[in-house]
């Protein structure tokens, strides 16, 4: 049975000790919430994961991820970090394929799938980022995009694979900028996903993948969108370095 998930991805904000306070003030915001049967996750910038795992990592409730995982396991790739360098910290979740390294580090298709297969030869699970630009959906495109961004990256893979990916449809048009996918437009698209993935496997799969909304996600739109039987829950930025905001989100898949 799939999970609900609420996920934040901090992207390039917080220095450590911002970060132990803020994972630190969402834990208590959320010390009285019965979390049942859902996930919590969250991406701080990967130079403070190690800090945030050993100063809050007793909240057993909250899980870590990588904002980005290299497709290498090791070598002169200045910059990067690889799944081993992960692992040996703890960290065995990573984010793949945000719009945002698809668009300002150019990571395409081909490098996409090679980081996908590096994550799950490694037992890292990968929220897998994906959407359609706003010209494609005011071209009535979003279908056949979205299509084609799972078709070249992940339909590669084995049934039993699966069960370590959550897939996170984010919208470009709606990431940062306040315009939220309605939540019939994000019921509609989580829907064809679900049904791709029955179609290119089977219906066990689809009905055990989690499909996160991501963009604009806020806690006065939260509860609408991820009451929708294909959401699954969410991938929240700007609202996840607020702790009040990001605690009434997650309170909005309990
Ligand atoms: P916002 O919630 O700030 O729109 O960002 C969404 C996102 O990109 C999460 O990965």
């Amino acid at each position: 049975m799939r999970k609900k998930i609420v996920a934040g991805n901090w992207k390039m904000n917080l220095t450590k000790d911002e970060s132990i306070k803020l994972v630190k003030t969402i834990s208590t915001e959320i010390q009285n919430q019965n979390i049942k049967n859902n996930r919590i996750i969250i991406a701080p910038v990967s130079i403070n994961l190690h800090a945030v795992l050993n100063n809050v990592g007793n909240d057993k409730r909250i899980e870590y991820a990588s904002q980005n995982m290299h497709f290498a396991n090791n070598g002169a790739f200045t910059g990067e970090v690889s799944a081993s360098i992960l692992k040996g910290i703890g960290i065995y979740i990573t984010l793949i394929g945000h719009s945002e390294r698809r668009v300002y580090f150019n990571e395409d298709t081909v490098l996409l799938k090679k980081k996908v297969d590096q994550a799950l030869n490694n037992n890292i699970e990968i929220i897998f980022c994906f959407g359609e630009e706003l010209e494609d959906r005011e071209s009535k495109n979003q279908l056949k995009i979205v299509e084609n961004q799972l078709k070249n990256t992940l339909f590669h893979l084995k049934d039993s694979d699966w069960k370590n990916i959550i897939l996170a449809y984010e919208p470009v048009w709606a990431i940062g900028t306040g315009m939220t996918a309605s939540p019939e437009q994000a019921q509609e698209m989580h829907a064809f996903i679900r049904n791709l993935v029955a179609k290119n496997y089977n219906e066990t799969v689809a009905e055990n993948v989690s499909i996160l909304y991501g963009g604009s996600v806020k806690p006065t739109n939260a509860k609408e969108i991820f009451s929708k039987p294909d959401v699954d829950g969410g991938l929240i930025g700007g609202a996840a370095l607020k702790a009040k905001d990001f605690a009434e989100i997650i309170k909005a898949i309990c």
